[in-house]
């Protein structure tokens, strides 16, 4: 089974897909929803579940509309529910108006003005509270603030600031202006930052100062400065929040501090109404080849689905506090710090910060002194606590914590155990999300209340989404334990309408393969006998590090961009905590380096690395050789380069290659 084409592609190694079905043919372990939990919950019983489920098959156009209706309040009514006559390039709830900032703070303050939105605390610790009207109040000030300065709708923004409630700000003043925010993450270096500006083509960038992480300061506004002494012609202002006090340079005529600007303007600003598809954000993200995609949302389509995730999938109640530990740099943050919560008048709780600072305790502090019921983290999070030990978790109040949550990555067992025992305390359901920044929202996951958990399964797919997976010639297995391709077979409304600038590269990304049949996510993974969903990892040169995206290319441009490298490839290696860490083999110019020579370099190189990309992006490992290993038509033997990353015996047939004598040099044996 493991060895079916299907699974057996560049992208997935053999032995992590045998092992990973070895785990779940002994994994029997089930947890049904606590009885307590479904009483009061959204969704009650997989009867429920059932039901919404086959509701949304019978008419999937009438259940997204009519949830559509339930979730936004429309300025206009849309009347062309669903539009597919220029199919792959799909529209929902067409002649609809709409202003997401509205929907996330207007309509609550009739009954929700003083309720907390967001509580944040800054890893310094400092503490604020900001109500549904304050922050109305601020969100309308900035919108004054960037129309000031000639930012309208339709121009694009990019938003390069810490985890601080200033940067919610400045994403829903977009929304409510009509212009289109493109957060880039502030840990991306200037280089990063540089390309997106340049292909969004951003009239204006909000940044700061510099953010706190990881007991340093994080000087935002000096990579700003950088990316746009570069290029980036279409910027003309950049908006500066002061919030970590370090010393920066303002340039006349185009910086602008943020508190200057928004000084003496209006806490009202009537909301721009936009049509449902009107690009609500870009997000830019890694792809298996060229430079990073601008992921573009709609305004519509996407509210509707992440309120309703937040509703089946959190089961959010106006008593929660509601913790994503996610930057919101990455989709997690847009859709489930910002969009999700808001829209659903929740109190959301935002932490700045690293999350061993001042100790491995920090999170666990943070859910007592807040009393959060909702904690949502990535696995890589949840296995780097886990190795502080247990006494960490233990010395701290967590009994306020109701439902726990992942994304990101696969989680292991053993973590998802540890999760539920030492964090849960046996009592919490864990919800294991599977998504991408594509889908805009959550895709496959349990439903607490209805659905029995597996420990290292997402389970079953939210209703209204049609995921399947199909092998090489597109036909559905249904065959429990047979890997395969991950597809969504019927288009939803968050799902991504386009690649900034790229018509060609979304269709031929996401639906040419298929013959525009299904969405193809990318992922592979198999059924059980219960139809519960396994992802087994990308299909597609693309790492996930610390559940982030990187491409292998990104990594290799930038090794081969340094004036001592020639070529380089790039993989992952698994590991226990990152779930993948990044492994390069460089041809370096001139001769092979010495030892001493070799371990220069590599400081260099990973140095560089992180300029160019972002420390994310440095490599944990580089092994130098004269050559790399590629097939006739040239390309690198990918799964060749894995093995040799993990020490394991070659499957390949190496024939082929021009000097078998490079394999014994990147395994480090000559
Ligand atoms: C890729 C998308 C969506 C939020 C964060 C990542 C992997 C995501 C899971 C999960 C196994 C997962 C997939 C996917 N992934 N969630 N619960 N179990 N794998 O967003 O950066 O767009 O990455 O993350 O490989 O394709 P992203």
């Amino acid at each position: 089974m493991a060895g079916s084409d299907a699974t057996g592609h560049a992208g997935t190694p053999q032995s992590a897909t045998t092992e990973n079905i070895d785990s779940i043919l002994t994994e029997d372990r089930r947890f049904p929803p606590p009885a307590d939990f479904s009483a009061a919950a959204h969704i009650r019983s997989l009867d429920d579940y059932r039901a919404m489920q086959q509701t949304a098959r019978r008419d999937p156009v009438a259940f997204w509309s009519g949830l559509a209706r339930s979730e936004i309040q429309w300025h206009r009514p849309f009347n062309i529910a669903f539009d597919d006559s220029r199919a792959p390039y799909y529209s929902w709830f067409g002649g609809g108006q709409l202003n997401v900032s509205y929907n996330c703070l207007d309509r609550h303050l009739a009954d929700r003005a003083d309720k907390t939105a967001i509580l944040f605390e800054g890893e310094p610790g400092d503490v604020r509270r900001i109500s549904y009207s304050e922050l109305h109040r601020e969100v309308c000030r900035f919108a004054n603030a960037l129309k000031a300065r000639g930012i309208g709708l339709g121009d694009r923004v990019v938003i390069y600031m810490p985890m601080v409630p200033e940067a919610v700000v400045a994403m829903l003043a977009c929304a409510r202006i009509g212009a289109i925010h493109s957060v880039v993450f502030g840990g991306f270096s200037s280089g990063s930052l540089r390309n997106r500006i340049e292909d969004a083509s951003a009239r204006a960038v909000i940044t700061a100062d510099g953010g706190h992480r990881d007991g340093r300061i994080v000087e935002l506004k000096a990579a700003c400065d950088l990316a746009l002494s570069q290029g980036c012609g279409s910027v003309e202002t950049v908006f500066v929040l002061r919030r970590a006090g370090n010393p920066v340079q303002m340039k006349g005529g185009r910086d602008i501090w943020w508190h200057e600007a928004a000084a003496g303007l209006s806490a009202d600003c009537e909301p721009v109404w936009v049509d449902s598809e009107h690009p609500l954000f870009l997000l830019y993200t890694s792809g298996s080849t060229g430079t990073p995609k601008g992921i573009q949302h709609s305004s519509a389509g996407y509210l509707v689905v992440v309120a309703a995730t937040m509703k089946w999938v959190f089961d959010i109640r106006d008593s929660d506090i509601f913790w994503c530990t996610a930057d919101i740099g990455w989709i997690t943050g847009h859709s489930y710090v910002v969009y999700g919560p808001l829209a659903c008048g929740a109190t959301v709780l935002m932490y700045e910060g690293a999350p061993a600072v001042p100790d491995a305790g920090r999170f666990w502090s943070i859910c007592e002194r807040h009393g959060v019921t909702i904690f949502y983290t990535a696995p890589t999070a949840i296995r780097s606590l886990m190795k502080m030990g247990d006494s960490i978790p233990a010395r701290y109040d967590l009994s306020s914590l109701r439902l726990l949550g992942t994304v990101g990555e696969p989680i292991n067992p053993e973590a998802w155990m540890w999760f539920r025992h030492v964090i849960g305390h046996e009592r919490c359901p864990i919800v294991d999300t599977w998504w991408q920044t594509e889908t805009g929202a959550i895709m496959i996951a349990p439903v607490p209340g209805a659905v029995t958990t597996k420990p290292g399964s997402c389970t079953l797919p939210l209703p209204g989404i049609e995921a399947d997976i199909v092998d090489a010639e597109g036909r559905s297995i249904t065959d429990p334990y047979q890997g395969g391709q991950l597809v969504i077979r019927r288009p939803w409304p968050s799902m991504l309408r386009a690649v900034w600038g790229n018509d060609k590269r979304y269709r031929e990304t996401y639906w040419e393969p298929s013959g525009a049949h299904y969405y193809i996510a990318g992922d592979t993974a198999h059924r059980d006998r219960e139809g519960y969903f396994w992802i087994l990892g990308r299909s597609d040169d693309v790492l996930k590090v610390s559940g982030h995206r990187l491409g292998t290319m990104e990594i290799e441009s930038a090794l081969a961009a340094h004036p001592r490298v020639a070529e380089a490839a790039v993989i992952g290696k698994p590991d226990e905590t990152k779930g993948e860490t990044i492994f390069a083999f460089v041809v370096p110019k001139g001769a092979r380096p010495t030892a001493e020579y070799a371990a220069e370099l590599t400081r260099d190189l990973r140095a560089w690395v992180a300029t160019q990309i972002g420390p994310i992006a440095k490599p944990e490992t580089i092994r130098y050789a004269d050559s790399l290993p590629k097939t006739r038509s040239g390309k690198i033997m990918r799964r060749l380069l894995r093995d040799i990353a993990q020490g394991v015996p070659i499957t390949q047939d190496t024939s082929t290659l021009e000097n078998e004598e490079i394999v014994k040099q990147l395994q480090g044996q000559v």
